[in-house]
């Protein structure tokens, strides 16, 4: 498989082409950016910890029965997965309060929820990624009445699975972000599970080891990505 046509850049992955029109390569950066892009840096070594811990869990995820992406790691940085066709949705689950949900609603960073939640997110750079209801999706015909309900069922059922992986090695799930994607005719789970899209607290010190230590400057950035890689004990 060589020099492929690079299909899309998108600001942490690369997408190439492959010999099999169903799949692609997934290229892994290091860049990382915040705000809708408006922050940008780099965190050294991020590609491979995300690339190689997002493959980990979608396996996983699929010994439980959840669909992925996910077919082959063919090195550090670059993974064969299923070519999709994305919803433009972000799934956002939450057991506790903290980032978007806890400015909107003025509770507490931290703070428990009477029970997990959802929300969506219109996946789209030019208005900032807003906030979207399941009505506003149907009538923008971003996905229909069927995969919605679906993408609800698997983003729960991921939200258990993962809470109790993280769990034996000392992380609290505190909220993450999925994607999913058409293949043929079911949904199956796309993207990346990494620190870039969750948040991931130390159970015991809460210390944050995950992304917001570089959207919110507290130092410390590739030493948490690490950290999480460690304790994967990939
Ligand atoms: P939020 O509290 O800022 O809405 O973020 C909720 C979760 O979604 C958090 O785990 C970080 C993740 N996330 C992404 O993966 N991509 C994004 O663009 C944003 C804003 C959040």
């Amino acid at each position: 498989m060589m020099n492929k046509e690079m299909i899309y850049e998108g600001k942490a992955k690369r997408v190439f082409a492959t010999d099999h029109e169903d799949e692609v390569l997934v290229s892994y950066k290091d860049d990382a950016t915040a705000f809708n892009g408006e922050k940008k840096g780099t965190i050294v070594g991020k590609g491979v910890v995300n690339n190689r811990m997002s493959n980990y869990l979608m396996k996983i995820l699929e010994e439980k029965g959840i669909p992925t992406h996910y077919v082959k790691e063919l090195s550090e940085r670059d993974t064969i997965v299923k070519k999709v066709d994305i919803v433009p949705l972000e799934v956002i689950i939450r057991n506790k309060a903290c980032g978007s949900f806890s400015k909107r609603y003025g509770v507490k960073e931290g703070s428990e929820l009477k029970c997990a939640t959802l929300e969506f997110s219109y996946k789209n750079d030019d208005l900032g990624d807003p906030l979207i209801n399941r009505f506003h999706a149907l009538a923008l015909g971003l996905a229909s009445e069927a995969e919605l309900t679906e993408i609800e069922r698997l983003a729960f059922l991921v939200n258990e699975t993962l809470i109790a992986y993280f769990q034996t090695i000392d992380i609290e799930l505190v909220d993450f972000k999925l994607e999913f994607g058409r293949y043929h005719d079911s949904i199956i789970l796309a993207d990346e599970i990494s620190p870039d899209t969750c948040r991931l607290w130390d159970i015991h010190t809460h210390s944050r080891l995950d992304k917001d230590r570089f959207r919110r400057d507290m130092g410390n950035v590739e030493e948490a990505y690490l950290e999480v890689y460690r304790r994967l004990g990939i």
